[in-house]
This record gives structure tokens, sequence and C-alpha cells, in this order.
């Protein structure tokens, strides 16, 4: 049974339930995992994350279908980008087959958190991975942990259903062989002030440009951005240094194998932005955020969508996405990961 929570009310914001899990690598492997109830991290006061930012995280959710199960969709997608960013961040890297047992023992632990079908809530899932031994030397650390927590969300964006307003930033997210391509928390640091300096002057989120021209999109703070063109083409920026989204993937197989829709993955400049008819913001916490105007230093690109509702196309994107989720479209092969609970 769902616990008694006012889901329908539920931001983005971080509570402490029952169970947490936990495995520490040390003496070179892996020891067992465990759910502890502990929400507080004991760790050395020379931990690498804590001197030198080793670490990364992944995000996922579970959902409730209409028939009442409970399911996650693609984790092995997730488990394999946290495998890319702790060999990147050289951390050991966590098997796919671990990863997600722990996402089924977190879910199962905590199923009374999971949202029921048709509240527009939904259980985001948090792993990750840190240096928690000591070292001083520049080096990684000696000891690692594997955390999972887990909290009832509900819409990333206060402007809920509503296009969101974003500005092209003048910093930089990810240098050209840097870690943009992971997800490593070092590059979500770096976007709190550009992103405190956004939200300050009214805009939900920055579009950052790729760094060495300063002419083509990359990415925003934490979603990828997808594009619809006037004749209906799904187009979605290519770069080695964009975080490989989960749901922009999906949206790209969902678009030309359900939708029938023409999908285009390449490089998009800045210039060509304003000619596009839709613009969103895609990813795990935000699903797709309708983006109605872009702020690039003064000048507004407006989407025809306006402030109030998203573009038609976006919308029948997010519909047959959180239908493929919640059970009421039918899934791709192996999309959906079901947990005994
Ligand atoms: N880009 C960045 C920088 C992110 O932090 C995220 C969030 O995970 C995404 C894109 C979207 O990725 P996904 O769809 O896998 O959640
Ligand atoms: C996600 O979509 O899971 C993210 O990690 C984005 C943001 C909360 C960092």
């Amino acid at each position: 049974m769902a616990k008694n929570i006012d889901w329908e009310s539920l931001g983005f914001d971080y509570t402490a339930l029952d169970y947490r899990y936990v495995a520490r690598w040390k003496d070179g492997q892996w020891g067992k995992g465990e759910l502890i109830t502990d929400p507080t991290v004991h760790i050395s006061e020379c931990a690498g994350v804590l001197q030198y930012g080793q670490a990364a995280f992944e995000g996922l959710k579970a959902y409730t279908t209409k028939d009442g199960r409970i399911v996650t969709f693609r984790p092995d997608l997730n488990a394999e980008r946290m495998i890319d960013s702790a060999n990147r961040l050289v951390m050991p890297p966590v098997s796919k087959e671990m990863f997600i047992e722990a996402v089924d023992a977190v879910v199962k632990a905590n199923k009374e958190y999971v949202p029921p079908y048709g509240t527009g809530a939904t259980l985001y899932i948090r792993p990750y991975i840190y240096g928690c031994g000591p070292v001083i030397g520049v080096a990684p650390a000696p000891e690692y942990e594997f955390r999972m927590i887990a909290m009832p969300v509900g819409r990333y964006f206060k402007a809920g259903v509503k296009p969101v307003a974003v500005k092209i930033s003048d910093y930089d997210r990810a240098a050209p062989m840097g870690t943009g391509m992971i997800k490593a928390s070092l590059n979500y640091a770096m976007s709190l002030y550009p992103g405190m300096k956004a939200h300050e002057e009214g805009y939900a989120e920055n579009i950052y440009l790729d760094p060495k021209t300063r002419t083509k999109i990359e990415e925003a703070g934490g979603m990828n951005v997808i594009f619809i063109t006037k004749d209906g083409t799904l187009v979605t920026p290519k770069s080695n240094s964009i975080l490989p989204s989960v749901t922009r993937r999906s949206l790209e197989v969902v678009a030309r194998d359900i939708l029938g829709m023409k999908v285009e993955h390449r490089e998009v400049t800045l210039e060509e932005v304003p000619q596009f008819e839709e613009c969103g913001l895609c990813g795990t916490a935000a699903v797709i955020a309708p983006v109605g105007k872009i702020n690039n230093h003064g000048e507004e690109i407006c989407f025809p969508c306006g402030m109030e509702k998203a573009g038609p196309v976006l919308q029948k994107l997010y519909d047959t996405l959180t239908g493929i989720q919640m059970g009421t479209v039918e899934a791709p092969e192996g999309w959906i990961h079901e947990i005994e609970c």
C-alpha cells in the first residue's frame, strides 16, 4: 500500500526514506551491498570526494503502471553510463548486475513511497559513487562507496507543464575532451554559479554552447536540448561533450519507430535555432520541459507554442514516452524492467 502522501503537490525535493543501499570497495573489490536505515554518511575527513571531487551519480525513476506493477525504465543504460563515469574518474566501476540489483532492492524496500499511477509523481532514484578513502596528493582514493537513495518527486520545474524560458550562457559547461559526456558531480558544481545567475534573471535553466567555437548548441545544465523542425523532424544536437541522455536516446527511437517521424542527430548551430518550430529540454528529472523562449544575449527567440502550453509534437512525444513508462503504450523490447514487490 502506498503511503498517505499528497502526491500531486510534490516538487523535486530531497526526502529521507526508510532504506538506502550502500556497498564499499576496499582491497581491490566491491563488498556485498546492504540496505541500511542511517541517512548520514561517515567517511574520512581526507576523502577523495571531499578533497578532489572524485564522484559521479545517476538518476532514474520507478513508476507504478496502470495495472499496478512497479517498473523502472531502461536501468541498464544508467548502469552502463555509470561504468563510463567511474572509468573516466578512475573509480572502480559497479557491474551492471550489481547496479540493477541495488535499484531493485531500494525500490522494493521503499515500495510504499512509489507514487500511485495517475498522480503525476514518480520515485526518483539517485545512485552515486565516490572516493571515501583518504588522499592528500592528487591521486585516486584508496576506497570507494556506491550508494543509492530514493524519494518521491513531482515536477522538476516550478512552471509545471508550462513552457520555460532559458538563456544562452556565457559560461562553459564542459571542455572538449573533458568530462561533459559523463555524469561527474564536478560538472554540476561548476553549473551552480551560472545557474544561480540565470535564476536571478528569471530563467529556468542555461543552455551552454560548445566551448571551442561558441556557435553550436550543447545542452542545458541538467538536460539535453531537442528541437522540432517546421516539417516535424526531431533534431537532437550531437557533440562528444554532451551527456548521452537516456531520455533523449529513447525519444529518438519513439519518434522514429512509433510516431514515424524523421530524426536527425547532428550538430545544431545557434544561428539556426530561430527556424525551429518547437524546442524542449529532456531528461529523467524533467521528462520533457517545453521551451517557450530563449534569451540569446538580449535577443529573444520565441517559439510558436508561447508560454502557456507545449507545442503539439513535443506533447505527442511526451505522451508516448510517459505512456511507455506507465504501461499504457507498448514498450520496445527490453525497455521496461519490472520489480517484484
Ligand atoms: N544532461 C545532463 C547534463 C543531465 O544532468 C541529465 C540528467 O541526467 C541529462 C542530460 C538527461 O539525461 P537522462 O535522460 O539520462 O536523465
Ligand atoms: C536527472 O534528470 O536525473 C538529473 O540528474 C538532472 C538533474 C536533477 C541533475
